[in-house]
């Protein structure tokens, strides 16, 4: 029992880093979403002041505890003064890992 409950914890944890992959949702942030959050998240000033927007920081709690589903629909469909940002399913999920890593 103890055997086959760890080999499905490894599974699943396998699983779960094939489908969201942080490293390449690096790649992914610094080319599509970088130019206005800022390598950090702290989101540029530039871009606040021209959108007229406070822009949260990515690495703050208020965005951490929005759930997947919200960031994708956000990152896919827009939210508030953030125009839609067209990336495939796959690359939806890694940046949403990479802004989840970051600090
Ligand atoms: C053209 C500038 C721009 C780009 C590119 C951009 N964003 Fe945004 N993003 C914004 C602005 C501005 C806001 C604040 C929107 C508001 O509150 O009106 C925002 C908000 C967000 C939020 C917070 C949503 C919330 O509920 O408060 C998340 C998460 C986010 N962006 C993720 C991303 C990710 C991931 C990418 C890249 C795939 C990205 N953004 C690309 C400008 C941008």
């Amino acid at each position: 029992m103890k055997l086959f409950l760890t080999v499905t914890i490894l599974a699943l944890a396998v699983t779960g880093s094939a489908l969201a992959d942080a490293a390449a949702g690096k790649a992914v942030y610094t080319a599509n979403c970088e130019k206005c959050h800022g390598a950090d998240g702290a989101g540029k000033a530039v871009i606040a002041k021209m959108l007229n927007v406070t822009m949260k920081p990515l690495a703050s709690a208020e965005v951490k505890a929005l759930s997947d589903a919200t960031m994708t629909k956000d990152i896919t469909t827009g939210v508030g003064k953030m125009k839609p940002v067209k990336l495939t399913d796959a690359q939806v999920k890694d940046v949403i890992a990479y802004v989840r890593s970051l600090k």
